[in-house]
């Protein structure tokens, strides 16, 4: 039957998947799968800091570039993943004194986004990346620790004057349901909106877990930052099992992706959702949570999983 992206289109949203730049180039297997089934593309790692500036002013995009060709030959759009995060971001910005480091990220926001700002596959980024702790209290980054909050304003300013149309999100983890970091989440939000901050977009990540449940509210949390005036998108699904998969678990993670994509389904600001990879063979949950993992649509031998159905049916309005 039709792939995930016609469904997704007929209702309006994108689906989209997480891709790595080294199966990208060797496997055709994965190439394929890429190319038919989404309509959206997310550089895994290859838009981030470290690799994009890896010494400061020597700008690298060619995995960047990489990403965004592939995208273009299919049809596809990228969101950009991702400008201000406390990870994968060279030493040489973490040691930078408050007005090197504040000119550091606007000169890094300027030339990646400045990169791409004519090229139209590229619609949107993540601009802040991960700002709060699980308290909702904001996450005491080096970023945090040496501009305090008014960086995230700054990076959002300095990436809407490198591209006047990218749409440009705030994204996070543990923010899918309604809980004291989506609140904070909420509220950062709303205030930056009310001081004329260009956030045009919320990001969950999504990255759950079937042995943690699944998050209350997904629909409602949704709507109350639409109702905010901003779109939402779903960045980086996956669920994750403890090893070894079973008909069981598979049934229940299949469960959790029909349930986040029919809460996206039943809010009309949110665009769509991005799963982190797709198959099995390459995800970062095995290498983050020991004895978890199998948290994709495809196993590992490229074949459709559960969750792969369920996700399609649920965009076919079954
Ligand atoms: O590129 C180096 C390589 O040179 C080196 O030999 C190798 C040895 O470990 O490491 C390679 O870097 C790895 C990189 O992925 C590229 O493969 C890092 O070690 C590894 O830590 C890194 O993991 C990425 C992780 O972000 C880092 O925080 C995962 O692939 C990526 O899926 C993950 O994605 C994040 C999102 O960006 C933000 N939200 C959470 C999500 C999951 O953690």
């Amino acid at each position: 039957s039709a792939p995930l992206r016609v469904h997704a289109a007929s209702r309006g949203k994108f689906i989209g998947a997480a891709l790595a730049t080294s199966p990208l180039a060797n496997e055709s297997q994965y190439r394929t799968i890429a190319a038919t089934e989404f309509s959206q593309v997310t550089a895994e790692n290859a838009m981030k800091w470290d690799s994009t500036e890896p010494s400061q002013g020597q700008f690298n995009f060619s995995g960047a570039d990489q990403i965004v060709t592939f995208a273009t030959q299919n049809n596809q759009q990228v969101h950009g993943h991702t400008l201000v995060w406390h990870s994968q971001t060279p030493g040489w910005v973490q040691s930078l004194g408050a007005t090197a480091m504040r000119s550091a990220m606007q000169n890094h926001i300027s030339n990646v986004v400045g990169h791409y700002a004519n090229n139209a596959t590229v619609t949107s980024w993540d601009v802040v990346n991960e700002v709060f702790d699980d308290n909702g209290n904001m996450r005491t980054s080096f970023w945090y620790n040496t501009l305090g909050q008014s960086y995230i304003a700054d990076a959002f300013r300095a990436a809407r004057a490198a591209d006047s149309n990218a749409r440009l999100c705030i994204n996070d983890y543990n923010v899918e349901g309604i809980n004291a970091k989506s609140t904070a989440m909420y509220n950062l939000v709303s205030s930056l909106r009310q001081q004329g901050v260009p956030v045009d977009c919320v990001g969950f990540q999504g990255h759950l877990a079937i042995q943690y449940g699944f998050p209350s509210q997904v629909q409602q949390n949704m709507q109350r930052f639409a109702d905010l005036g901003v779109q939402v998108r779903v960045t980086e699904l996956d669920v994750r099992m403890i090893m070894p998969r079973d008909s069981t678990k598979d049934t229940t993670q299949a469960t959790y992706y029909r349930d986040v994509v029919n809460a996206c389904l039943a809010v009309t600001a949110c665009a769509g959702i991005t799963i982190w990879g797709f198959t099995d063979k390459y995800s970062w949950v095995p290498d983050t949570f020991s004895g978890q993992g199998a948290a994709l649509i495809y196993d590992a031998s490229y074949q459709q999983k559960p969750a792969y159905t369920a996700v399609h049916d649920a965009l076919a309005g079954g």
